[in-house]
């Protein structure tokens, strides 16, 4: 589906993370194959017996005037790949790239954090604009690396950046980057809705049919404290859970539900109780095999509680506070979360 957008949206080159390097170079060369799309990586060790599809460099034609345009990444973010991909040394690859290919602009993409590339760009000189991946968030302020303008990545899709250049004494001065926040103004594109609908209903099923496959895990025998799920709970804390199941908590799923996503684990985990807690079993799987630990249930925040509800005395279960919340109400689903205010109607 991504790829697909690219190309609707006509872009030019695309510079690897380690995002892309997880599907493997093979899945990555069939998509490139079929599309426009430039893969960029100056990096990547013997890049042509590995890939046809992946250049080192691009040399575009804009308005007179030769871009060079390429992008490295740090070696060490990437962990773990199917692929025997290994990675040279950033700087010596930029600084032959630089030497040796005309150029009138000279365009880095950095797939590193900001330290490790200014350690390396402050080794290379003649670059014109730097873009920084692997970085949450926008640059509001102006950041410069010797001199050199740094625009970040864009923070999901919230925000498009632009750079000016300016011809100056000879050479280009870079003015920005400005931050464009992307608002329901613009009008949505249908193509590409249809794009997502197709992923969407593709998903869906795919989700489906792998949850169908699950199986319900033997808690090792080492592991004490499980979860029992709230109606355990319930025996001992009846107007508790009474009044939590007034609160949005215990309607979580709900919404899952209604937006046909009830078994896309990118949804679950804030939606339901225990899943992915690999320390501890008894949390959910799936909506056919773990149908009672559905909703932000008890346990979700107070941690597991097996050895509490067989013996009270122990209060293993935690009594949690804003950092709790916080794991689940983050930047991105709950902007300007308030503690103080949500506790009043959120907790029970
Ligand atoms: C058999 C009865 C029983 C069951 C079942 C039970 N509790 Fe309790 N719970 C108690 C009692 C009694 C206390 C008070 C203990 C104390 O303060 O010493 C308590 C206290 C707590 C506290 C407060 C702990 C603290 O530090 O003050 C929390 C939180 C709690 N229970 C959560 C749960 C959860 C979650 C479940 C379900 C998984 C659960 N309980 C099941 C009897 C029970
Ligand atoms: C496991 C993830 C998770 C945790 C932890 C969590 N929440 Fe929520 N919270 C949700 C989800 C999901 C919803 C939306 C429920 C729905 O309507 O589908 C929600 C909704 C709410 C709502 C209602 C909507 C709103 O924003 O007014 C409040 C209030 C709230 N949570 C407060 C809290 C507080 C306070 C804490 C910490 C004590 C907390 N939450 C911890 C996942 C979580
Ligand atoms: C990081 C945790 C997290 C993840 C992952 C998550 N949600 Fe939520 N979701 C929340 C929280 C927190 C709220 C409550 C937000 C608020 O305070 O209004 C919420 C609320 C919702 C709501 C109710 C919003 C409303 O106003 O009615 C829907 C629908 C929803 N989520 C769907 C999804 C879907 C679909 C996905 C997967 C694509 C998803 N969520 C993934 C935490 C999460
Ligand atoms: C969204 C997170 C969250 C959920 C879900 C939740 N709790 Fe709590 N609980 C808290 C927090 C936070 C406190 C600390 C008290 C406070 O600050 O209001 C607390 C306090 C408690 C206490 C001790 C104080 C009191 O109010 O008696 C008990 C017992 C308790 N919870 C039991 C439960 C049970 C039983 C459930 C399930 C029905 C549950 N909790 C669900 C967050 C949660």
């Amino acid at each position: 589906m991504i790829f697909k957008a690219w190309d609707r949206i006509g872009i030019d080159f695309v510079g690897l993370g380690e995002q892309e390097f997880i599907f493997g170079v093979p899945l990555i060369g069939n998509m490139t194959k079929k599309s426009q799309i430039h893969l960029v990586c100056a990096n990547v060790k013997d890049i042509h017996r590995i890939s046809p599809y992946l250049v080192p460099y691009l040399r575009l034609s804009k308005g007179m005037k030769q871009v060079l345009i390429t992008a490295v990444i740090d070696p060490q973010v990437l962990k773990s790949t199917d692929e025997k991909i290994t990675f040279t040394d950033p700087v010596t690859a930029l600084k032959r790239i630089q030497e040796t290919i005309n150029h009138d602009l000279f365009i880095v993409i950095c797939h590193a954090d900001a330290a490790k590339a200014e350690k390396w760009l402050t080794q290379v000189s003649g670059i014109d604009l730097v873009i920084l991946g692997h970085q949450p968030g926008v640059s509001e302020k102006k950041v410069e690396i010797k001199g050199v303008i740094v625009a970040f990545n864009n923070d999901r899709g919230q925000f498009v950046s632009y750079a000016d250049l300016v011809p100056k004494d000879g050479r280009y001065a870079v003015s920005g980057p400005h931050n464009i926040r992307l608002q329901a103004k613009i009008a949505e594109d249908r193509s590409v809705v249809r794009l997502i609908e197709e992923y969407e209903t593709w998903s869906r099923k795919y989700y489906y049919a792998k949850s169908k496959k699950q199986h319900l895990a033997k808690a090792p025998p080492d592991i004490e404290n499980i979860y029992v799920g709230k109606e355990r709970c319930k025996e001992c804390h009846e107007e508790t859970v009474v009044s939590w199941a007034k609160t949005a908590h215990a309607r979580a799923l709900d919404s899952l539900l209604r937006k046909g996503k009830e078994y896309d684990p990118q949804c679950l985990p804030c939606h339901v109780t225990g899943m992915n807690d690999k320390s501890h079993g008894g949390g959910f799987i799936s909506l056919n095999l773990t149908p009672h630990m559905v909703n932000v249930q008890c346990e979700q925040c107070h941690g597991p509680g097996g050895l509490h509800a067989q013996d009270p005395e122990n209060v293993s279960a935690r009594l949690s506070g804003e950092q709790t919340c916080l794991n689940c109400h983050t930047r991105d689903t709950d902007p300007g979360f308030s503690y103080k205010k949500k506790q009043k109607t959120g907790i029970h």
